[in-house]
Order: C-alpha cells, then structure tokens, then sequence
C-alpha cells in the first residue's frame, strides 16, 4: 500500500469541546502520523473557499457559518492508505449512519457538526493540503 498524505480537520464543535487530543489519539493509534498543524479561525472568504464544490448545495451557507464560528485545527496526516484510513475512523458524515468506535460516532452530534472533515480522494487531498500548507511547513518523519 502506498504511503499518502490527507488534510484533516478538526471542526468548531469538537474544539470547543476540548476534545482535539482525544481525536489526535485516535488518528494516531490507527497509524497516521501527523506531519503539518495549525489552529485557525477562518475567515468567510477561506471558508467558502476551501468548500467551493458545495457552493450549489442547500446547506452551504449554513456550512460556511459554522465552519466560521470558531477556531478549527488542520492537519496533515501521512501513512499507509491515509486518505481511505481517515475517512474510515471518522466514520459516515451524519453521526447517526456512523459506524460504533469512529470518531463522528463517539463524539460528533449532527450532520451539520460533525467533528471532522478529511479529503476524500488524491486530488482533493491535493488541493487541500495546499491550500492551507506551503510544502516548507509540511515535515515528513524520517524515523
Ligand atoms: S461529499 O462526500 O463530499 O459529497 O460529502 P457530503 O455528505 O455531501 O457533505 C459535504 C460537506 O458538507 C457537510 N454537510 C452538511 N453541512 C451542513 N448541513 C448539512 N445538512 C450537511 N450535509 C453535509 C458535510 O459535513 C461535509 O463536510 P466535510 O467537511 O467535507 O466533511
């Protein structure tokens, strides 16, 4: 299996709820070493940005509002199948159809707060890894 990065959020409700170490816990215990961080609270502009493929769905605006409402924290994840890997302990975006142990199952309240986000292919991750890392803020493990 081939070793791939993913852009991976943790998303204003589970900031607020103190929780970041727990999901980094759990991203880490699944084998996916986190290699680029930052906190951010995101502007309008970055927000409707990063979610443009939405910008015809019915729930962007409301997307763009919560992901605007307070800090969120990125990172980069890199290992053995990332992209798939992450979407696997997330879990499915509405926490009710999430699979028990993941993460939107254990700690993600609706679909419209559902804890993370994680790109969901190679081109995508891609795309959003660059739009919030230059290449020089990315550190890949050596050991
Ligand atoms: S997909 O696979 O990209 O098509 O995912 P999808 O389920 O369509 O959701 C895309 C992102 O929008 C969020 N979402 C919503 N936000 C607010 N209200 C509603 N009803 C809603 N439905 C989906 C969902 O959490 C996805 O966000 P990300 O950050 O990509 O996970």
């Amino acid at each position: 299996m081939a070793i791939e990065r993913t852009l991976s959020i943790i998303k204003p409700d589970a900031v607020a709820k103190n929780i970041i170490g727990k999901i980094y816990t759990r991203f880490e215990e699944a084998g996916l070493r986190i290699v680029a961080a930052k906190m951010l609270h995101l502007t309008r502009e970055q927000a409707e940005g990063f979610y443009e493929v939405h910008r015809e769905r019915p729930f962007f605006k409301d997307l763009v509002a919560y992901m605007t409402s307070g800090p969120v924290m990125v990172q980069v994840l890199e290992g053995e199948d990332a992209i798939a890997r992450n979407r696997e302990i997330m879990g499915a975006t509405d926490p009710r159809q999430a699979a028990p142990g993941t993460i939107r199952a254990d700690f993600a309240e609706s679909i419209e707060e559902n804890a993370v986000h994680g790109s969901d292919g190679p081109e995508t991750a891609a795309r959003e890894i660059a739009f919030f890392f230059k290449p020089e803020e990315i550190c890949p493990r050596t050991r």
